[in-house]
């Protein structure tokens, strides 16, 4: 197989080195349609990872590439400043009325400057109401919440942080999570909470921060490790006991991925201080992000008649807009969630069948349609998995020694038996492999998630 291409590029991928990887194994995407990515030298490409994470109809929906359509002879995008447009409105009406506390909603273009727009909004309250020293935030170990520097200062994950350490704020990380195999896992309703001893951790920490933010139980960076849902709510309770706003990073999770509008709301039953979507929003058509705000914050702002700044150019886009709005018509008029709560227990099948198949799978985890498995392999024989995986027309790209799927959800129902099948023929040849004693590929990509 030759996957070499000769070509130098002048584009410096994301989380790649400069040159190197341009002499390794990258896929010229000609086209994109339905779940498969088109490619110039593999054909067909089946996106077992929605272009990492965004697109849950798959590529060139027509319901949301007629929506862009139809917006185009309109306008693209307007100032948003003493200016609106009624697709925005509607679409700020329909997130805010996911919940019942919420009442605003700001608009930026990608997840990590939602979660800074959410950063900031927290502290700012605090500023306003004579509190300025509660400066920290407290998250999880495991925890992503972006790449720009404010939310590294929140990343539980040290490969993202090392280099940028002098620069970071110095925060609060709640150790020792209680992780589960999905939502039959018994620790997933009871995790044996120690409330003495995070009572204590909250006593002494939340004086100084702001808020405690979380991914709504899936920590997808971290290699799809799934929370125990008891912990979850237990830490959230205490940390509104002690007063802290609790921001939820549904930017992978929300907006269908688990099966459901709001994971917070709707599977976690509590509506958080601020919320941020992306990715799904808009299908992940066009970069749109949404801050979705609890009335206790803007009442603040409110209070001290106080403007907010984030004055990013593109917010409110309606592009964006028009495609986020046709998405939720989507969710609204479709069976889709149930087809996902279904597809759950079809994945928790396929991947216990794998587990049983191959001995080098150590556990297996699955919630909505996210389903990971665990390897025990030499790293260098992880690295290939890519590789093999463009053989057998899947794109599969692990984190660490985790092999995960998050496909299109469209067509879950249809898609679960090709995953099926292409994930065996991929695991065969591993299994192959390490009857070899590994001499197969070089290690062609570096994989980070
Ligand atoms: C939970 C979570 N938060 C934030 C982000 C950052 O989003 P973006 O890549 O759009 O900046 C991601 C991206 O993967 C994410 O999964």
């Amino acid at each position: 197989m030759q996957l070499i291409d000769t070509q130098l590029s002048s584009t410096w991928f994301p989380a790649a080195k400069p040159d190197k990887d341009n002499n390794q194994f990258n896929l010229e995407v000609t086209a994109a349609q339905g779940s498969y990515l088109v490619t110039a030298k593999h054909g067909e490409i089946y996106d077992a990872i929605s272009s990492w994470w965004c697109k849950p109809l798959g590529h060139c929906h027509p319901i949301i590439t007629k929506s862009i359509r139809e917006q185009l002879k309109l306008f693209e995008h307007h100032i948003p400043a003493k200016s609106w447009n009624s697709n925005i409105e509607k679409l700020s009406k329909r997130l805010v009325q996911i919940f019942t506390q919420m009442d605003k909603v700001i608009y930026a273009s990608d997840g990590s400057s939602a979660v800074e727009i959410a950063m900031k909004l927290s502290y700012e309250t605090r500023v306003l109401e004579q509190q300025a020293y509660r400066s920290k935030y407290i998250a999880l170990n495991g925890a992503y919440h972006g790449e720009t520097i404010f939310t590294l200062g929140v990343c539980g994950i040290k490969y993202y942080k090392t280099n940028y350490s002098g620069l970071l704020q110095d925060n609060y990380f709640i150790e020792d999570i209680p992780y589960v195999d999905g939502q039959n896992d018994p620790l997933w309703l009871d995790c044996n909470f120690d409330y003495n001893y995070w009572n204590n951790f909250f006593t002494h920490t939340a004086q100084n921060a702001t808020a405690l933010i979380i991914e709504p139980l899936v920590q997808g960076a971290a290699g799809m490790k799934i929370i125990s849902r008891d912990f979850l709510i237990k830490i959230i309770n205490l940390a509104r006991n002690h007063n802290l706003h609790i921001i939820a990073d549904e930017i992978m999770v929300g907006l269908g991925r688990l099966g459901y509008y709001s994971v917070s709301k709707e599977l976690l039953n509590f509506e958080p201080d601020i919320v941020c979507f992306a990715k799904n929003l808009t299908a992940g058509a066009i970069p749109m992000s949404a801050v979705v705000i609890n009335h206790s914050i803007s009442q603040v702002f409110r209070k001290h008649q106080k403007a907010f700044l984030h004055s990013h150019t593109h917010s409110c886009n309606g592009l964006a807009a028009a495609a986020a709005n046709s998405y939720l018509d989507y969710l609204d008029n479709s069976n889709i969630l149930t087809q996902v709560k279904l597809a759950e227990i079809k994945l928790i099948e396929i991947m216990n069948d794998l587990k049983n198949s191959f001995a080098f799978i150590k556990q297996t985890r699955v919630i909505g349609t996210i389903a990971a498995l665990e390897l025990n392999l030499p790293i260098r024989m992880l690295e290939d998995i890519f590789n093999i995986g463009i053989e057998e027309q899947i794109y599969l790209r692990p984190i660490g020694n985790t092999l995960y799927i998050m496909p299109p959800i469209y067509n879950i129902k249809h898609d679960l038996e090709l995953i099926q099948t292409k994930l065996h023929l991929v695991l065969q040849k591993i299994s192959t492999l390490i009857n070899k004693n590994c001499n197969y590929l070089p290690s062609k990509c570096r994989h980070v998630p």
